[in-house]
């Protein structure tokens, strides 16, 4: 492998939170936030403004950004499924915000109320508006492998859809296994598929774990040279309109491999692993990190 250091984007406060049952405040939210910018991450997605109607975990996002002391050198993103979405990360004088879409109609349709195409339009603007505004774009494309409603996900349909995000201006884009099914050879026809029209270098992976295999993935991605994952500490996460899905990887676990493997992070673990404790705490949750869970006292 070469390229030692790899890029990890924790999702945590936004993934992680958007679909919890449990009712967590803002005060937790913020403070969740400032346990994760002690941890040297380079990106932290700090929530979504998306229509508290449809994900209530997510409401007051914009304000959550704006009180949030954001230090130089981390890149702090707001998910914005729309235009109202992306002014009101532009009122709160957000540097990044991340545009969202999949790679099959029934998810698209029921996560933004939304044919493919139309979302592709739709974020082509939000993306040109961006560049006018120098906020940077990142793109995410969801069910690259499976779709919990329209069944197995054409590789080259990631592949389109990749590229158009990543030719309207992303400057990466992450692949979402949505629900988890995945396995290593499936996951490496999707990013042959699309490294065949995008640079590897802007690709990122966002690996779900319900069926545990999303260590294996992020190694057999770093294998065709990706350098960047997204993770939630605790092994938090799942998505609201993908029923079944569950945490993303554990961070924790994601750094123990990467180190495992004499990749840097930049990573302060101990800060990492307060995090993920005072997370699990307030849901009143058992970490899900295997790592924390084979060393950590409860
Ligand atoms: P819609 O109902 O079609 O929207 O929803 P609309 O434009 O018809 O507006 C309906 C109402 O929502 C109006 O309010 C709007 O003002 C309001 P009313 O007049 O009824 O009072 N509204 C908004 N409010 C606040 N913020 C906004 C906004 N937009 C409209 N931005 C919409 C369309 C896109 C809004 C909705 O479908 C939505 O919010 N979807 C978000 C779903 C979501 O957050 N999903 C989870 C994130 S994606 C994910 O987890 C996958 C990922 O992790 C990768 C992976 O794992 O694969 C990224
Ligand atoms: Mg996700």
């Amino acid at each position: 492998m070469s390229d030692t250091y790899v890029r990890l984007t924790e999702v945590g406060a936004r993934d992680g939170l958007q679909n919890e049952k449990a009712v967590i405040t803002l005060e937790q939210r913020l403070t969740f936030l400032e346990h994760l910018v002690e941890c040297g991450f380079p990106a932290i997605e700090v929530g979504a403004c998306v229509s508290p109607k449809w994900v209530p975990q997510m409401a007051q996002s914009d304000e959550l950004y704006q009180r949030l002391v954001k230090p130089e050198g981390i890149d702090f993103s707001l998910l914005t499924p729309n235009q109202k979405g992306f002014e009101a990360a532009v009122a709160v004088q957000c540097k990044e915000v991340s545009i969202f879409t999949a790679a099959s109609e029934s998810f698209v349709q029921k996560n933004i109320n939304s044919t493919i195409e139309d979302s592709l339009a739709r974020f082509a603007d939000i993306a040109a508006q961006a560049k006018e505004l120098g906020i940077k774009v990142r793109g995410y494309v969801s069910t690259i492998v499976d779709c919990p409603y329209d069944g197995p996900t054409d590789p080259a349909k990631v592949a389109y859809v990749a590229k158009k995000l990543y030719d309207m201006g992303c400057y990466e884009v992450s692949l979402g296994d949505t629900i988890g099914t995945g396995t290593p050879e499936r996951i490496r026809t999707v990013l042959k598929h699309c490294s065949d029209v995008i640079p590897v270098a802007a690709l990122a992976g966002h690996y779900h774990d319900t069926y545990g295999m999303a260590i294996a993935n992020i190694y057999a991605s770093l294998d065709l040279g990706l350098r960047s994952f997204d993770a939630s500490v605790a092994g938090l996460g799942g998505c609201p309109y993908a029923k079944g899905a569950s945490g993303n990887v554990a961070t924790e676990d994601v750094v123990y491999l990467l180190e495992g493997l004499g990749l840097q992070t930049g990573v302060n673990k101990e800060a990492m692993l307060r995090a993920g404790q005072y997370i699990s705490q307030v849901l009143g949750r058992q970490n899900q990190s295997r790592f924390v869970q084979a060393t950590c006292s409860a």
